[in-house]
């Protein structure tokens, strides 16, 4: 059996006949850029997350990299996140001219380990930027408290995260602001690229949209002198709202997957996800830690045997090759230990369960014939 790591057709014809009705509206509306499904898409996933405000952006790096620069991130400043998040926030970090510092993550839920974060904090720490990686969240509370006590901000990365809840409440609306990411892939994605940011601070809000529209203050009138063009066009907008209607149901079928895995690969050679309370883990992807010496062999007999997998993400921050130099000196045990040995196996709300047990079948005939 074929399975294939992502299957965005598939996801595609789970809803075309409504997804198709809400591109010809806005093909044959006239209006493509900021208009009413723009309004409406913002107006809807603010409600759907319970904050006040959600300003659509171009991406998700836009969010961050334009919430940095909301929150007045700049030159001299540090912004303290993880390493294993896929440089998203160190390019949006770089963008405001600051420096990325990172905290090494916890072994257990692979986000920032805030038993490190006080220590971690300088003179010149601006902001936390806590990502809930893989669709989990980040351990909030006592991030939430050592921020709290050091006075800083927490932007809340939630580009994998699209309805995980913390104590009842969605993620991103905890910290100052959160952002999110509607890349195709993602547990909410549009068919190109699209990003928000949410906020309770009516303030931080209005500075996002002046930022996202040239800085203008008003048509044509250049008040703030940073600002840039990232803005949602009508169609994204539109097939995210048709999208969100499905949001909830898809991330079910996330998590039983991810229980169907779980249960499957006991007793093998693999770390399956850490158990934790089912609303803060919404199964972006499914992570699995296999030897590091056999992980390219694994990868590879998989691939043979028609599984796709990938690796989220191989190389750390820290290690990129266009800044390591700055970083030859540190260590982060665990982020570089996890970069070795992570595996992402397929994990979409379209998988069947046959395939899910194709997938640990193939696992376990791979496990056992390597050892
Ligand atoms: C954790 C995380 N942060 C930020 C981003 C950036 O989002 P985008 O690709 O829309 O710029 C992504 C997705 O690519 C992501 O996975």
């Amino acid at each position: 059996m074929q399975v294939p790591f992502n299957d965005l057709k598939r996801h595609y014809d789970s809803m075309a006949a409504e997804l198709d009705a809400a591109a010809l509206r806005v093909l044959r509306s006239g209006w493509y850029v900021l208009g009413p499904e723009v309004s409406a898409f913002e107006a809807e996933w603010a409600a759907f997350c319970g904050s006040k405000h959600c300003v659509s952006l171009a991406t998700g790096t836009d969010a961050l990299l334009i919430g940095l620069r909301a929150l007045g991130v700049g030159p001299g400043d540090e912004v303290l996140t993880v390493a294993n998040a896929g440089t998203y926030t160190t390019f949006a970090a770089h963008a405001v001219g600051a420096t990325p510092r990172y905290v090494d993550v916890s072994p257990d839920t692979y986000t920032l380990d805030p038993a490190l974060l006080a220590a971690a904090i300088t003179p010149r720490t601006r902001v936390i930027v806590p990502v809930h990686l893989y669709g989990r969240a980040a351990s909030l509370e006592a991030i939430l408290a050592v921020a709290a006590a050091h006075n800083l901000p927490v932007l809340e990365d939630c580009a994998q995260a699209h309805g995980v809840r913390w104590g009842g409440r969605h993620v991103g609306t905890l910290g100052v602001a959160g952002c999110f990411s509607f890349y195709p892939t993602k547990n909410l994605g549009a068919l190109g690229d699209g990003g928000a940011l949410i906020t309770n601070d009516a303030a931080l809000a209005a500075r996002v949209r002046q930022l996202r529209t040239y800085g203008w203050g008003a048509k044509y009138r250049t008040t703030v002198a940073n600002g840039t063009n990232s803005r949602l066009d009508e169609l994204q907008a539109a097939i995210l709202r048709v999208k969100l209607q499905h949001l909830e149901a898809q991330n079910e079928r996330r998590q039983a997957i991810a229980a169907r895995y779980s249960a499957g690969l006991a007793g093998l050679a693999v770390q399956t996800p850490a158990p934790g309370a089912s609303e803060q883990h919404v199964f972006h992807l499914y992570v699995v830690q296999v030897d590091a010496a056999r992980r390219a062999a694994i990868q590879a007999a998989l691939r043979e045997a028609g599984i796709g997998t990938d690796i989220h993400y191989p190389f750390p921050d820290h290690q990129q090759p266009a800044w390591a130099e700055r970083y030859a000196d540190l260590r982060l045990p665990v982020t570089e230990r996890l970069a070795a040995s992570i595996l992402s196996l397929p994990c979409y709300p379209e998988l069947a369960d046959a395939e899910v047990d194709a997938v640990v079948a193939a696992l376990r005939t791979v496990l056992s014939a390597d050892q």
